[in-house]
Parts: C-alpha cells; sequence; structure tokens
C-alpha cells in the first residue's frame, strides 16, 4: 500500500506535503454529481508521485466534524490503469456525519487528510487472462466494482465483463451515462443487466428486488466460460449479497471464484454480547506498533483497539467494524476473540491476523504486531 512514482498520464501535482506516515494531504481536483444524492470526490496527484492503489481498494477520509475526527473509507471509483486522478465516490447516509458534511461542504481546492488507499477485494489483471468477470453491484455498491470493471477492460483484453446492477429506480443508478458508454464501446465484451425496484411502465429490464431466481436467470443468458474461469465479484447492502452468495453457493460456485466487499457489519451488537460473556475480563495486551511496544489493560466492553486510542497511542484505524482491514495485526501470542472477522480472508485467518477494532483478550499474554 506505498505510495510511489506510477508511470502514467502526467498531471497537475498537488504541493501539500504528507502529514504523518500512511497520511496523505490531498487537494479536491474537483466534486461531481453522479446523482441527487451521490457525489464523487477527485483528487490531485501528490507531489511526490502518482498513488498507487489497486481496483476495489478504498481511501479512509478524514475530517473534524463538530470538533470530533471523523473517519469513513470509501471505495475508489477510478481505475489505476485509466484515470489520471484517484477519486472516491460517497452517497449520502441519511443521517450520516461524513457523507452529508462532504455533499453540503467539500469543493475543489480543499485540501482532506486521506488514509493510504487499503483493501483486499482486488484481483490481479493479466493481459493473457481469459475469463468472465461477474460483477454484482447494489446502489454505491457500484464504486469498486466500476473501477474492477475499468480495470479488466482496459488490461484483459480476452475477458468479458458482466454488470448486474440493482438499484431503487432509474435515477438512483450511479455512474449510469458511463456505464452505457463503456458498453457502447466494448459491446462484445461489457454487459450490464439492471434491476429497478421501481420502474416505469416501459421499463424492459428486471423490476422489484434481485432475487435468485433474477440472478440465475441472468447468468444463464451472460457468456459462458470454461469451468474455473469465472470470478463473481459483489458488493452492495447485506440482503443483496446474502441473496447472491446463496444463489452461487446453490449453483456450485466454489467460493474461491467469489469475492464479497462489506459496507455495513453487526460487529456493535456482537460486543454488547461480548460486554457480558464470562470468558471476556480485564487483561493485559501488548501491542506493537511503528517500532514501540506499549502495554495496557482492556476492559470488557472495550476492543483493543479502541483501549489504545485512548490510551494516546496513534494506531492505524478506519472503518473501527472489522471491515476494512486497516487496523489488521499479527496476533504472535495469546488469543483474541473477534466480534466481526468479515474484514480478513481465511488465509490471512489461518496465519493469525486479527482486527483489533473488534478484539478483545482472552488470554493474559496476548502480543499484537501492527502494520
Ligand atoms: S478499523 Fe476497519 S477493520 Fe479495524
Amino acid at each position: 500500500m506505498a505510495f510511489g512514482l506510477f508511470k502514467k498520464k502526467q498531471t497537475e501535482k498537488s504541493e501539500i506535503p504528507s502529514v504523518k506516515a500512511g497520511h496523505l494531504n490531498l487537494t479536491v481536483k474537483e466534486v461531481v454529481n453522479e446523482t441527487a444524492d451521490a457525489i464523487s470526490i477527485y483528487f490531485e496527484q501528490p507531489a511526490s508521485g502518482n498513488i498507487q492503489y489497486k481496483s476495489g481498494q478504498f481511501f479512509t477520509l478524514i475530517a473534524n466534524i463538530n470538533g470530533k475526527q471523523e473517519r469513513r473509507a470509501y471505495s475508489l471509483c477510478t481505475s489505476p490503469f485509466v484515470d489520471p486522478h484517484p477519486a472516491v465516490t460517497v452517497k449520502r447516509v441519511e443521517g450520516g456525519l461524513m457523507s452529508n458534511h462532504l455533499g453540503d461542504n467539500l469543493k475543489a481546492g480543499d485540501v482532506m487528510e486521506v488514509l493510504e488507499p487499503i483493501g483486499n477485494f482486488v484481483t490481479t489483471f493479466d493481459s493473457n487472462n481469459e475469463r468472465h468477470i461477474v460483477l454484482f453491484g447494489g446502489g454505491s455498491g457500484i464504486t469498486p466494482l466500476m473501477s474492477i470493471a475499468k480495470s479488466a477492460l482496459n488490461q484483459e483484453p480476452k475477458s468479458k465483463i458482466s454488470l448486474i446492477y440493482a438499484n431503487r429506480d432509474s435515477d438512483s443508478i450511479i455512474f449510469k451515462y458511463a456505464l452505457e458508454q463503456m458498453e457502447k464501446e466494448n459491446p462484445e465484451r461489457f454487459k450490464v443487466v439492471h434491476v429497478l425496484g421501481e420502474a416505469p411502465p416501459e421499463w424492459k429490464g428486471y423490476k422489484g428486488l434481485l432475487t435468485r431466481d433474477i440472478i440465475k436467470e441472468a447468468l444463464d443468458m451472460l457468456p459462458k466460460m470454461e469451468e474455473g474461469q469465472t470470478e463473481f465479484f459483489m458488493c452492495g447492502p447485506g440482503p443483496m449479497m446474502d441473496i447472491v452468495e446463496l444463489s452461487l453457493s446453490n449453483l456450485n460456485i466454489p467460493k474461491v471464484q467469489v469475492h464479497k466487499e462489506s459496507f455495513t457489519s453487526d460487529a456493535g451488537k456482537k460486543k454488547e454480547n461480548a460486554a457480558v460473556s464470562n470468558e471476556i475480563v480485564a487483561r493485559e495486551v501488548t501491542v506493537i506498533y511503528d517500532g514501540e511496544e506499549f502495554k495496557y489493560t482492556v476492559e470488557p466492553g472495550e476492543t483493543i483497539l479502541e483501549k489504545g486510542l485512548e490510551e494516546d497511542i496513534d494506531l492505524p484505524f478506519s472503518c473501527q467494524s472489522g471491515l476494512c482491514t486497516a487496523c489488521r495485526g499479527k496476533c504472535l501470542s495469546g488469543k483474541v476473540k473477534m466480534d466481526e472477522d468479515e474484514g480478513l480472508s481465511e488465509a490471512e485467518l489461518n496465519e493469525g491476523y486479527v482486527l483489533p477494532c473488534v478484539s478483545h483478550p482472552l488470554t493474559d499474554d496476548v502480543v499484537i504486531e501492527i502494520g
């Protein structure tokens, strides 16, 4: 996740220096209205060199709102292979502090503190690949999928890309015209199947919620590839992703071909349960970060990250819900209980990685190395 020189189109450079390791001060180049309640924020490239990121990753934006620092993770909608400037797409959430703050106030020329891009919802592009990439998006879940679609079209001339995209109605389709354009430019390689919750009488596509029947029918009419040559990526509301996962599992699609990006979690609920569980008691933990070792006691009802921040240790974090992996560390000894491990792959779990933002110590010898 390092930033470095990236040999692409030369662009105007921001002269604002970064603040601390992993943080950047980025100048807003442009704010684009995508729909009535969604914007894309384009950033100038830093003077130190273009930002390196992978399609499917996200930035964490940091802002002071009502005197308190807020952080939120937003996926990049741009492709590092195609777009000269990185951008994230932000949809207003009812009552959402950050999304409404950005929608109401942000303008070109503003400087935002941003954490370097991270995330595992990625794939490796190769011009020799001949695969079918099937994307399932719901609402603003299109954002990382847009980046993946653009990169795949640009980098894999022999691959086909299909997008099954569910929205409330036609006006809420983010990137509607950009997607139409991509379809026109790649008629043999890119197909979008829209599903609208509320559709006008003349609408010829799918109507209603994304169901197992619609998924099956849509998949039946999409291109067929050799066995194992189709990969699925999904991002959207939880219930939509549950339906997609179930449908793919019923079609005997191996899990290894299915990639999922969640942006909601029930870690808060599980944390409450953890607080009353007998196995979680106050215990001292050791956290190693940035070459320093910190020891502190974590009480039931708080997480290892929360207590660390309370102790004024400048630990990395973003979502605080066990989804984004910004806080990821390796448990070198002892055992922890995670309220949520959605953000970690099976391989990471097997290697001992944990997410301190949702972790409670279960033994007295917990040592976690972050970074
Ligand atoms: S801060 Fe996002 S997973 Fe911990």
